[in-house]
């Protein structure tokens, strides 16, 4: 007799059940390491980076991704984690801010200048503030105050002000 019907459980059906299909995987990169997701195509980046790779540096926000908690760069460009599913990320090269230092450890320059303007309070935001730093100096290497003020992170702690100084001070470094 088959074991579960001999605990008295119902027997297992078989015949109307459809399989999934097969996942061959998602491959990526994820701070410059090769990765293949091989779960729900539909997971948000942010579980995959928090839960699967254990990156808690990324912030989670609001569940449209627009407080900037969590951005992280998708092939250099600032994107909300929260939003993007894994599906979307074939091939995709990721930068968390544990990934924004060098290989020698040495600070990236926007991380830098946030120690030297003091611009780090509790610290939820600052993972998010890099992140839309880097890109915003990218595209534009002398950003203003209101370019700074236009990106949608803000900070609970007050650090603001301190936070477009340090953004300013990487770009004059930049330069
Ligand atoms: S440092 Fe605490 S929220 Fe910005």
């Amino acid at each position: 007799m088959p074991q579960a019907q001999a605990q008295g459980l119902p027997a297992a059906t078989t015949g109307d059940i459809t399989p999934e299909p097969v996942r061959e995987g998602i491959d990526l990169i994820v701070n410059g390491e090769r990765f293949k997701h091989t779960g729900d195509p539909l997971m948000p980046l942010l579980w995959y980076l928090r839960d699967v790779l254990r990156l808690t540096g990324t912030k989670v926000g609001d569940a449209q991704g627009k407080d900037g908690y969590d951005l992280v760069l998708v092939n250099g460009k600032a994107v909300p984690a929260i939003t993007w599913p894994m599906a979307k990320l074939v091939d995709a090269r990721v930068t968390t801010v544990e990934g924004l230092a060098r290989a020698d450890g040495g600070l990236h320059p926007l991380q830098q200048a946030f120690i030297d303007e003091d611009a780090i309070g509790c610290g939820y935001c600052t993972a998010g503030w890099l992140i839309a730093g880097i890109d915003l100096l990218t595209r534009k290497p002398k950003a203003s105050d209101e370019d700074i003020d236009k990106l949608p992170n803000r900070c609970r702690c007050g650090c603001q002000t301190r936070v477009r100084r340090a953004i300013k001070r990487a770009a004059g470094a930049q330069a």
